[in-house]
């Protein structure tokens, strides 16, 4: 008789295994309902995963955005909140952990990323003035239209398919951003909005040569960079693996140089620095930070708490020096690229190379009959949950919403399915039953139909839009 000799997931895969690099203290107990409770939730919520109850899900996929797990030390460290209105102790400890590793000079903690963004957008553009960025985000975009800029996409075309292989697909392309220069004039642009890593492109990284061009050329017409800094700790892993120069160098190091070339940063915290809660918001300019340290008390909070009780500015301040660790950064990103490498070799149509937060399911192939306006990729968030309970979220035509000045729907080219893995939560087994869940739909993907819109939220329609199956 011949045994069969099991191998190891680093086997399976050609490698060593690797391993996360903490254990478990506490655990979290999962449920996982029937298929026919699940069709009576996803009919309930509208097709739309936003509006299922957490209960009605098994693995949840939704979004790294807030779902991390805490460490020992940081649930230690929210004993330890000063909640004081003015001046409290954990305010200059997270002072301290942004200006060691991230390198800016004056802080101010925000409620959670968008309060942050809202503050920027209203000192830093005068209406009509234009915002090129590295690909929209939403809450970004938003912010900045409602203070009257307009966002121009200047992300180097390779981001927009999903197919190129490109290393840093989140990189800017200097020529379109010297474009709208020569069109419109420097006076015209408010600033360039940098992100790292592109969530909207697939979580795709920002190289370190790229951003070093964009400040010299900032410099040469008198143009600031701000930097969103929310998943910038993933970026720096991208750099210190692709980028030629920095395989030696920590992941400390690498964001702090990176951040160097910037002239502030928003922060939504809930990502890399571990948090349930918090943003902050950061500037070098002293200018700058007075009018923001003035508006901060209008909508958030005073300067010294910025919407944050004084635990919660310890546990960001913990988590910022934890998420910098050369070894958590691997584990982060090597678990997605787990589940995604297992969906590649399955067939299975996804954005590549994979990126740092999620695994980016290409629905415009995965469902190559159903027409973007039937919303392919909202249709995919449907039909994995209804097969096994994995909550996942729409980053296509929903999520892209409507073009102010036309009324017609934004048909971004990116149709896609986000399986967003939060930090230190889940387990490898956990990333093997969603790839198996993934390839069910896939199998089943020729009989399904898409969906029709019967319910449009006027902002951000993504988080509460209804559909019904067609
Ligand atoms: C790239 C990026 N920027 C900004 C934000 C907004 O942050 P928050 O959700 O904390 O308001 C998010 C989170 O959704 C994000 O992914």
């Amino acid at each position: 008789m011949t045994h069969h000799i099991p191998q190891t997931m680093g086997q399976q895969h050609g490698r060593r295994s690797w391993a996360e690099p903490w254990k478990i203290k506490m655990v979290e107990p999962l449920r996982m309902i029937t298929r026919e409770e699940r069709q009576a939730a996803a009919e309930g919520a509208g097709y739309n995963t936003f509006l299922l109850r957490s209960d009605d899900v098994y693995i949840d996929l939704l979004t790294d955005s807030g779902t991390s797990a805490m460490s020992d030390r940081q649930w230690a460290g929210m004993m330890l909140g000063d909640e004081a209105y003015a001046g409290s102790r954990n305010f200059y400890h997270l002072e301290d952990a942004i200006q060691t590793y991230y390198g800016y000079r004056h802080i101010l903690p925000t409620h959670q990323g968008r309060g942050a963004e809202h503050l920027i957008s209203r000192v830093a553009i005068k209406p009509g003035q234009y915002i090129p960025g590295n690909m929209y985000f939403t809450t970004t975009r938003l912010h900045q239209e409602m203070a009257g800029g307009i966002f121009v996409d200047v992300i180097i075309d390779e981001a927009h398919d999903p197919e190129s292989l490109h290393p840093f697909k989140g990189n800017i392309d200097l020529g379109k951003v010297e474009d709208l220069i020569n069109t419109h004039g420097a006076a015209a642009i408010a600033y360039i909005s940098l992100a790292g890593t592109v969530n909207m492109a697939g979580g795709q990284p920002v190289s370190m040569a790229n951003v070093r061009d964009l400040r010299a050329l900032c410099d040469r017409h008198g143009i600031k960079l701000f930097l969103d800094a929310t998943r910038m700790v993933e970026n720096s892993f991208f750099i210190q693996e692709r980028e030629e120069g920095y395989a030696g160098k920590s992941i400390a190091e690498i964001l702090r140089e990176f951040c160097g070339y910037t002239d502030g940063a928003w922060m939504s915290a809930k990502k890399d620095n571990l948090v349930n809660i918090g943003g902050w918001l950061a500037v070098n300019d002293w200018d700058l930070f007075e009018e923001l340290r003035n508006l901060i008390v209008v909508f958030e909070g005073l300067h010294t708490y910025g919407g944050a009780a004084g635990r919660d500015m310890e546990a960001m301040a913990i988590g910022i020096v934890e998420s910098v660790q050369d070894d958590h950064a691997r584990s982060r990103v090597g678990q997605v690229r787990y589940l995604g490498e297992l969906l590649v070799e399955w067939g299975v149509p996804i954005v590549q190379p994979i990126g740092g937060h999620a695994i980016f399911l290409d629905a415009r192939r995965f469902y190559s009959h159903i027409p973007q306006n039937q919303f392919p990729a909202q249709t995919l968030a449907a039909e994995l949950y209804l097969d096994s309970g994995i909550r996942s979220m729409e980053r296509g035509i929903a999520s892209a919403g409507r073009d102010p000045h036309t009324g017609d729907h934004y048909y971004p080219k990116l149709e896609l399915t986000r399986l967003t893995i939060p930090r230190r939560v889940y387990t490898q087994a956990h990333m093997d039953v969603t790839a198996e869940a993934v390839k069910a739909v896939y199998d089943a993907r020729e009989t399904t139909h898409g969906l029709k819109m019967v319910y449009e939220p006027k902002y951000l329609r993504f988080f509460q839009a209804r559909f019904e199956r067609l």
